[in-house]
């Protein structure tokens, strides 16, 4: 199977995990990027059983949309009870590397509020130490300069990604040769650095299932 098959085998996975356990109340926070596009297609042949979602970006909202899937605002709902979302990397502690997509601070956001985060990836993501994907992080314009430095002392490489904004109005430093044996403190650390939104660790809240495609099938990590 290649890259493309195996995110479709994950994304199908993770719609037969959470199909038997959604009601009339379940709220579905939907993620972003190849692999949660493929997921919202799925969701989509049951989308009139699907009361609510929150969508982790402005993109994602769209495609929603153009399903007829019903999309709200995080604020106007009670709770999230399954986030699903895919990874740029991921370990078998299933703490993860998001934000190739740039949109790691409302993923980072629906993750916090969720009950269960989905992580859904193709075996190609899973590492034993996270780093080898550059490490976004999400920063107040203004602040660039600041924060590249002070990245530059923690013993990464920043560099900017040009003609990206977010949907937050910010920009992306991505951080290469960046290896990452201690991820919560590293989390912590980045994101106390003045300037910085947040940064595409998910340590400090990691997924809760990981569906991990290879081509022996979809294996469940927890
Ligand atoms: C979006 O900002 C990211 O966190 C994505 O979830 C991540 O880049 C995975 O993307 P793919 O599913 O396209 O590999």
């Amino acid at each position: 199977m290649n890259q493309d098959e195996l995110k479709q085998a994950v994304a199908e996975a993770a719609l037969a995990y959470i199909k038997p356990k959604i009601d009339d109340d379940t709220v579905l926070g939907i993620g972003t990027g190849s692999t949660a596009n493929l997921f919202i297609d799925c969701l989509a042949e049951i989308r009139g059983h699907i009361n609510a979602t929150v969508a982790s970006s402005e993109a994602t909202a769209q495609r929603l949309k153009k399903h007829g899937i019903p999309v709200y605002d995080l604020n106007a709902v009670d709770q999230v009870d399954f986030y699903i979302d895919g990874a740029d990397e991921c370990n078998r502690s299933l703490q993860l590397i998001k934000g190739g997509g740039a949109a790691l601070t409302r993923e980072k956001i629906v993750t916090a509020v969720a009950r269960e985060f989905i992580c859904i990836a193709d075996e190609s993501k899973l590492v034993h130490t996270l780093g080898a994907f550059p490490l976004p992080v999400e920063v107040i314009p203004m602040a660039r300069s600041h924060v590249a430095r002070e990245l530059v002392k923690l013993g990464g490489d920043p560099v900017y990604r040009e003609g990206v904004v977010t949907d937050n109005g910010n920009i992306i430093l991505d951080v290469y040769n960046f290896s990452i044996p201690q991820p919560l403190a590293t989390e912590a650390k980045i994101n106390g650095i003045t300037g910085v939104v947040t940064n595409g660790l998910f340590a400090l809240k990691p997924a809760d299932v990981l569906l991990l495609g290879s081509s022996e099938g979809v294996q469940t990590l927890s």
